[in-house]
């Protein structure tokens, strides 16, 4: 089960409608501003989504994850919350980190994603502790300093505004608490570079059009080729006012970590 916080409902309606959720003071409806065809895509690759990360990536993803998970300091009892959940692969270790006594906020604007990650929970290993949010990155549905950390996974490269989607973050998370911003790294080594597009031109794509999802899989190239570097995203995680911000580069050089302290 998932909740919709993001139509223009009234806080009563929704108080009426999910329960669980209407108790958090932190509540507030918002509507959805994106680009509907990133929507789409992620809609349309939910089905196939986990399968395809455990296979180009070997299965590497779940280390990155967890790196980036770790990174986050998130403790037993935390309130936490998982930006463009996807799936919810963050949102299961984050459950695992912060325990029962624990909160976990799994958001996404994909209902598709946001089913698959609702349909996984009783299968994953984790605290019955997550709730999956329908909701915008780029316009939180949560109070200012609300959470105790955050964590984003390949979601940041994919919003529309990567200024304002970190200025959100900024927002509803606690002074010295952390962000853990995991995407793929935009490299300016040429070799790294190179070699990122040599996989996606003859490993990702080619294994994506099994699933007859090639051109969805396309779009990857050009996203990472339009995403900021290590040092632009630790510039702008400064800029927005995080007050430190440091990217470590992982997976060989083909993924990158951000992690910035409120
Ligand atoms: C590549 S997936 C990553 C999923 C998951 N975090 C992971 O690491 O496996 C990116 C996710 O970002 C979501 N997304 C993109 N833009 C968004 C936005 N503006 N608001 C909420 N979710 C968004 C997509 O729906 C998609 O599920």
């Amino acid at each position: 089960m998932y909740f919709n916080l993001t139509r223009e409902s009234c806080e009563c309606c929704v108080a009426e409608m999910f329960p669980a959720v209407a108790p958090y003071p932190s509540y507030r409806p918002t509507s959805i501003r994106c680009s509907n065809d990133r929507q789409a895509l992620f809609n349309r690759i939910a089905p196939v989504y986990d399968n395809l990360n455990d296979l180009l990536s070997l299965g590497q993803h779940r280390i990155w994850k967890r790196m980036a998970v770790s990174w986050t300091e998130a403790k037993k009892g935390d309130r936490v919350l998982d930006v463009c959940c996807g799936s919810g692969d963050l949102s299961f270790l984050l459950s695992n980190k912060v325990a029962s006594n624990g909160k976990v906020i799994g958001l996404d604007f994909s209902k598709e994603q946001l089913m698959v990650a609702s349909s996984r929970s009783f299968s994953t290993n984790c605290f019955n502790n997550i709730e999956w949010v329908e909701g915008d990155a780029l316009d939180l549905p949560f109070s200012d300093a609300w959470f105790d950390a955050i964590t984003m996974g390949y979601g940041l490269r994919n919003v529309v505004d990567k200024r304002k989607a970190m200025q959100e973050i900024l927002r509803v998370l606690k002074p010295g608490s952390t962000a853990s911003i995991l995407d793929f790294n935009k490299s300016n080594e040429l070799l790294t570079s190179s070699f990122t597009e040599w996989m996606i031109d003859n490993i990702v794509v080619p294994v994506a059009s099994v699933y007859g999802l090639s051109d969805d899989y396309k779009y990857l190239k050009s996203s990472i080729r339009e995403f900021l570097t290590g040092k632009e995203l630790e510039k702008l995680a400064l800029e927005v006012g995080f007050s430190t911000a440091r990217h470590y580069e992982i997976g060989g050089g083909l993924m990158g970590c951000l992690v910035a302290k409120h």
